[in-house]
């Protein structure tokens, strides 16, 4: 290894060369590891993928499809995650002991998923219980720690995604009179509310200041939200709603439940990635349409669908950084490590926690179809 090397390594461990190589050769080398590994390896995508990499993902999909494909793959000894971390950890939870889980770069991880730690979250169920006893019923978003998915499985809890929350808090409210939904605040009021349940029954756990924030009466509280929130799906406002109305009066707003309140309610639609791109795909020709997720989705869908009109929520286009990480270097570095029988950024959680994860990601599981 040479000093530029080292000094990379440090940064992304990435060695240097990897960066020198032109896309062609690249886009060569790994179409031919492909082939040589075969059913031995896996290669899921994330729709929010930059499209060099899902180029060669052997499914694409969102948080929900690619948590029961990991479960369902017993082929493949790699599986080499396109996505972000905690994903990662999902498919290496959901497959056999044997099957390797491999993230071509350590630095893809989600911000909001790191807005709520374990230590947080058992402080706050200390203080959540000594508030309102024995009543309260865990959910987190699957975007989070494996840490926190095991403290949910334990406490009789369960995972969501965007595209079951609505089934999976209608579930938890059955069980229990109040639920904590962890870490995304957005995503659990507009469920919630979508449900029913009025904003005064709603109260915001904030893991800083260790503050129940709520505006109704307390013993009222029905659904408690991590103060946690995407930092992507935030930058669609209300404003930019507005905008679009203005200049495309015929326009559709669809958007992602991670943004916030207001822009879901002011949108026309909101959905999960995946009933993002199945409303895109039914839509009539000519038809308009604003999109408030991530930007590769929605220049993907803008490209593959040039017979309608549509556009970004926000005109500047809001990238997921830490998605945007896996990159072709990285997918080709990954692949020589398998090759070379030296796999390097494997994603392994520790038994315990795997085990009680598990039973959080089953128990949401079995309930999607
Ligand atoms: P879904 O894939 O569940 O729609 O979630 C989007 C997301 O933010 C992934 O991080
Ligand atoms: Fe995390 Fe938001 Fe990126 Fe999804 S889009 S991985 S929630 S930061």
């Amino acid at each position: 290894m040479g000093v530029l090397d080292i000094l990379q390594a440090k940064k992304t461990g990435l060695p240097e060369h990897y960066r020198q190589l032109s896309e062609l050769e690249m886009v060569s080398r790994i179409q031919a590891i492909k082939e040589q590994l075969g059913a031995q390896l896996y290669l899921p995508g994330h729709h929010y993928q930059k499209d060099e990499i899902i180029q060669f993902a052997d499914d694409t999909g969102d948080s929900l499809k690619l948590a029961q494909l990991s479960a369902e793959n017993e082929k493949a000894e790699y599986i080499v995650f396109c996505g972000v971390h905690f994903m990662a950890e999902t498919a290496d939870i959901l497959s056999s002991d044997n099957q390797i889980v491999v993230l071509p770069d350590m630095r893809a991880g989600c911000s909001m998923a790191d807005m709520a730690d374990i230590h947080q979250t058992e402080k706050a169920w200390e203080m959540l219980q000594g508030t309102f006893g024995d009543t309260i019923i865990p959910l987190t978003y699957v975007n989070s720690t494996a840490s926190i998915k095991s403290f949910v499985g334990k406490n009789g809890g369960a995972t969501v995604t965007s595209s079951n929350a609505k089934a999976m808090v209608e579930w938890a409210l059955t069980k229990k009179e109040r639920i904590l939904f962890l870490p995304d605040q957005h995503l659990g009021r507009n469920t919630a509310y979508d449900l029913g349940v009025p904003l005064e029954q709603m109260a915001v756990w904030d893991p800083i200041s260790n503050i129940l924030e709520c505006d109704g009466p307390i013993e009222e509280v029905r659904v408690i939200l991590w103060k946690g929130h995407c930092s992507v799906h935030e930058k669609f406002t209300m404003e930019n709603i507005k905008q679009v109305r203005k200049e495309m009066p015929d326009v559709t707003v669809l958007v992602h439940p991670e943004c916030t309140f207001d822009v879901v309610q002011a949108s026309d639609i909101n959905g999960s990635t995946k009933k993002i791109i199945d409303t895109i795909e039914n839509a009539p020709a000519g038809s308009s349409w604003a999109i408030g997720t991530e930007m590769n989705l929605v220049n993907r869908l803008i490209q593959t669908h040039p017979d309608k009109n549509i556009v970004s929520l926000n005109p500047n286009m809001c990238p997921c950084l830490t998605m945007n990480r896996i990159d072709l270097p990285h997918l080709l570095w990954a692949l020589d490590s398998i090759v070379e029988g030296e796999v390097i950024n494997q994603i392994k959680v520790d038994k315990e926690t795997a085990d009680l994860a598990k039973i959080a990601l089953e128990r949401m599981l079995n309930k999607s179809i």
